[in-house]
């Protein structure tokens, strides 16, 4: 009997354990289901620690401060210390609100940092090594919002960070990949030889000591054991010593910005998305406005039509995105007009099902008053209510491979975020005009689209997604799937996406995911379909509120990702 119970009581651990840790496939057909709060981030680990703090008591905003800093020891990819992100919030009594620490250019940028004599962009120069690096925005936005919404004493939140980074994190097999990619650069961008050098086999586990040093310094003292003080010396100097121009007073004088949402509503739901200096808010308002005259639900999840409508409200919401986004404290940026349903209304007169519109016809729209590969995204809902929406990035893969081995991080970047020269395209391909122009202390502008969706006034999704350029359109399609195709969160992630930015001007498609007729038929119509460059479309995260107020999590099969909850 004693045998019995005990094989019940590890049945159910066990079965508990499974419950929670699963990384889901391709075919799955649901997420985890959870009663009462979920955290779906890359990697396991992170989901955990956050998990863990909501468990202790902790709400989504003290579990935002613990997953962002699990990020940056368990997926040095992407997550990070060294770079940016943007959270978007929603607390229980329906209060909304967003918060900005994106990278910010040097006091000593200029305008045409990244050009040669001749006026041409410089290969690499805002991609590889310290001239990319921004002023690293994460460290001040946790302390901000724990500050400001947070329940718990820092230390319950950095502890098991700590420990983790002492501990060592499990090399994944999509991870040994990454990192063998990537080592070329690494050796190209480091004087010396780093961690990530070393042949890490799956199944390895990798010990961040003098990342866990660093940690315990901003334990110690907040903000500041990163922005001031020996941290900062370290981290200028050696920015410096590699060719970099950020400063200890670059570091000293860094600032998370509190930000309002935007905000708008599509049928029944109400979209809360990030404002600029990411477009991601004002792209997905404009391209949902624009197909919400059209019955998507009728033509059907990729079919023809559905692709049609969503590619032409994406191309011309991608040229006013290029023309009129920038940093908010730099630049006047239309945005109420922008958003708007008569001018959105006409962006689309245009439009025919008989043929695809050329980019080359298409520009910014007319506006009356001008006045003007990597990210990771995680969400959360607690047990309260509460839900966040939060996407951090180094930009590239590990950032500009940049990596400081007293420290223990890469470093971001997102220097090639800016237009460094109009009309030539960045990394995502993205061209950028004087609006996304470098200045000292600016913001580049960002896809990033940390969103939580409402439905009848009440909360309904967390959801967003790294990918760079193709980040709004991924979390776009999310919303649809559910909304429009009624799918289930995980579905609606695994999914197969495609993308169209105005310029290029092709339709990305995930390869061998869309039907070869659809595809023929696309071609006949005039659309370029490019199925080569995008083996992946993002890594979409998300949870929803189920009817019955459980949760289900969508953690993408694309990544390691994993939905932790209780
Ligand atoms: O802020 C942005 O839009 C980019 N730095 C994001 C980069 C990114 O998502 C790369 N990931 N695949």
């Amino acid at each position: 009997m004693k045998n019995l119970l005990s094989l019940c009581c590890f049945l159910a651990i066990f079965t508990a354990c499974k419950k929670t840790v699963k990384i889901p496939e391709k075919s799955q057909k649901t997420g985890l289901i959870t009663e009462n709060a979920m955290v779906v981030s890359a990697r396991i680990e992170a989901s955990k620690i956050g998990n863990d703090i909501l468990k202790k008591g902790g709400n989504a905003f003290d579990a935002m401060a613990a997953t962002e800093l699990a990020l940056a020891v368990a997926y040095p990819y992407a997550g990070n210390l060294g770079g940016g992100g943007f959270m978007v919030y929603r607390k229980a009594n329906g209060e909304t609100g967003a918060i900005d620490y994106r990278e910010k250019a040097p006091m000593a940028a200029t305008k045409n940092m990244f050009l040669d004599e001749a006026g041409e962009v410089i290969p690499e120069k805002s991609t590889l090594g310290a001239m990319a690096v921004g002023v690293p925005g994460t460290v001040a936005g946790v302390f901000a919002v724990h500050e400001k919404l947070g329940k718990l004493p820092i230390a319950d939140i950095l502890n098991p960070v700590i420990a983790l980074a002492k501990k060592g994190v499990i090399v994944t097999e999509k991870q040994e990949k990454r990192i063998k990619h990537y080592q070329p650069l690494f050796k190209k961008a480091n004087k010396d030889s780093i961690l990530f050098d070393k042949a890490w086999k799956a199944k390895d586990s990798i010990k961040y000591p003098n990342l866990a040093v660093t940690l315990e310094r901003i334990l110690k003292d907040g903000k500041d054991g990163f922005y001031k003080g020996e941290t900062a010396k370290i981290l200028a100097h050696f920015i410096q010593e590699n060719g970099g121009i950020i400063t200890e007073e670059d570091l000293a004088s860094y600032e998370a910005q509190w930000r309002t949402p935007i905000s708008f509503t599509y049928d029944d739901l109400k979209i809360i998305s990030m404002s600029p200096p990411s477009s991601g808010g004002v792209c997905l308002a404009q391209i949902m406005k624009m197909i919400e005259p059209f019955h998507l639900d009728e033509y059907g999840h990729n079919s023809l039509k559905t692709i049609q409508i969503i590619t032409e409200a994406e191309r011309r919401a991608y040229a006013d995105r290029s023309f009129y986004l920038g940093d908010p404290d730099f630049v006047k940026i239309p945005v109420e007009t922008l958003i708007n349903e008569s001018y959105l209304g006409g962006r689309m007169n245009d439009f025919s099902f008989e043929k695809a519109t050329s980019s080359k016809d298409i520009s910014h729209g007319n506006i009356s008053i001008i006045e003007s590969v990597e990210t990771t995204h995680y969400s959360i809902i607690d047990q309260f209510g509460n839900a966040i929406s939060a996407t951090t990035t180094l930009n590239g893969a590990y950032g500009s491979k940049l990596y400081c081995s007293e420290l223990g991080f890469f470093l971001n970047n997102e220097m090639d975020d800016f237009s460094s020269k109009p009309g030539v395209p960045n990394m995502f391909g993205l061209i950028g005009a004087e609006a996304n122009s470098i200045a000292p202390q600016k913001r580049m502008l960002s896809s990033m689209t940390p969103t939580i969706v409402e439905k009848n006034g009440e909360l309904f999704m967390s959801v967003g997604t790294p990918g760079g350029s193709t980040i709004i359109t991924s979390v776009l399609q999310t919303i649809l799937n559910v909304h429009e195709f009624n799918m289930t969160m995980q579905e609606a992630v695994n999914a197969p996406r495609f993308h169209h930015q105005w310029l290029p001007d092709d339709i990305r498609m995930e390869p061998n995911s869309f039907d070869k007729s659809i595809i023929a038929n696309l071609e006949k119509l005039g659309y370029t379909i490019n199925e080569k460059d995008a083996p992946v479309i993002g890594k979409v995260d998300g949870i929803l509120v189920l009817e019955n107020k459980t949760l289900e999590g969508g953690a993408d099969y694309r990544g390691d990702d994993t939905a932790v909850g209780f």
